[in-house]
């Protein structure tokens, strides 16, 4: 295991100029991070794996300076390497926990990401209302809600076109074959699985990634086809006892 004082050989590839700042946000994360329960103690040996490394490397799926929200951001992550990898995004870190927005404002103090990062205590989706409906260009989230749970959480934050990247185990492809449906219900259109940071880290991020369609004119997002494709995987759940009406 490395230990959190020495970085992996890539770090400062990934990072750039905000290399030595990942290295005080890696520092922080193992110290008051583990302290006051945001990140496990045995996270502390391989923050820079499975948590800086895994959140940066998702800068490849992001446009020049997107306007990004990274919803229940915990710790701060993916939200804090990402602002730190990419000097032109401006990130949103929303959680809903005091203790946590307390950290995320101490840590984007110490990283001086003020002005370019900014801290929102509010949950998904009644947030969207407080900061402006479909605000974002893109939506991140690791560690969240189920896919389907996800997709309806994330929509209201994102813009017609803009992008939703979840960060997701190896289980994605199979949990997105029963997922996609509903996803496609809600507004979201060309969903895939994609591959962030390969052959640049040891273990790249799978990365479930969908466009916010434009709403179609007449029709509600989110609306009757969602109930109905509910209904229906219920129905076939029920082995054919409900009917889809
Ligand atoms: C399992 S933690 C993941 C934290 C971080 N994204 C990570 O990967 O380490 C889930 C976080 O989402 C927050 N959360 C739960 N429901 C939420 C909601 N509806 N909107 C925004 N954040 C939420 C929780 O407070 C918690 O900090």
């Amino acid at each position: 295991m490395v230990p959190v004082y020495n970085p992996p050989s890539v770090a400062p590839e990934v990072f750039g100029a905000g290399f030595e700042l990942a290295r005080v946000y890696a520092d922080l994360l193992a110290t008051a991070g583990v302290e006051r329960g945001l990140i496990g103690p045995r996270e502390a040996d391989r923050l820079w794996e499975r948590h800086l490394l895994n959140s940066a490397v998702v800068a490849e799926a992001i446009d020049q300076a997107a306007a990004v929200v990274d919803v229940g951001s915990g710790a701060g992550l993916p939200g804090i390497p990402l602002a730190l990898a990419r000097p032109d995004l401006r990130v949103t870190l929303l959680e809903p926990m005091q203790r946590r927005c307390l950290f995320l404002q101490e840590a984007v103090g110490r990283l001086g990401l003020e002005g370019r990062v900014t801290v929102l205590r509010g949950r998904a989706p009644d947030a969207a209302a407080t900061v402006e409906t479909h605000a974002f260009d893109v939506c991140l989230a690791r560690a969240l809600a189920p896919l389907e749970r996800l997709g309806a959480m994330l929509l209201p934050m994102v813009k017609p076109g803009g992008v939703m990247l979840a960060l997701r185990g190896a289980g994605v492809v199979e949990e997105l074959s029963i997922a996609r449906g509903e996803l496609e219900a809600q507004g979201w259109r060309d969903v895939a699985v994609v591959k962030c940071g390969v052959g640049r880290v040891t273990d790249p991020t799978t990365v479930l990634r969908a466009v916010h369609a434009a709403p179609q004119p007449g029709r509600r997002q989110g609306s009757g086809k969602t109930r109905e494709t509910r209904r229906g995987r219920e129905a076939q759940r029920a082995g054919g006892r409900a009917r889809s009406t």
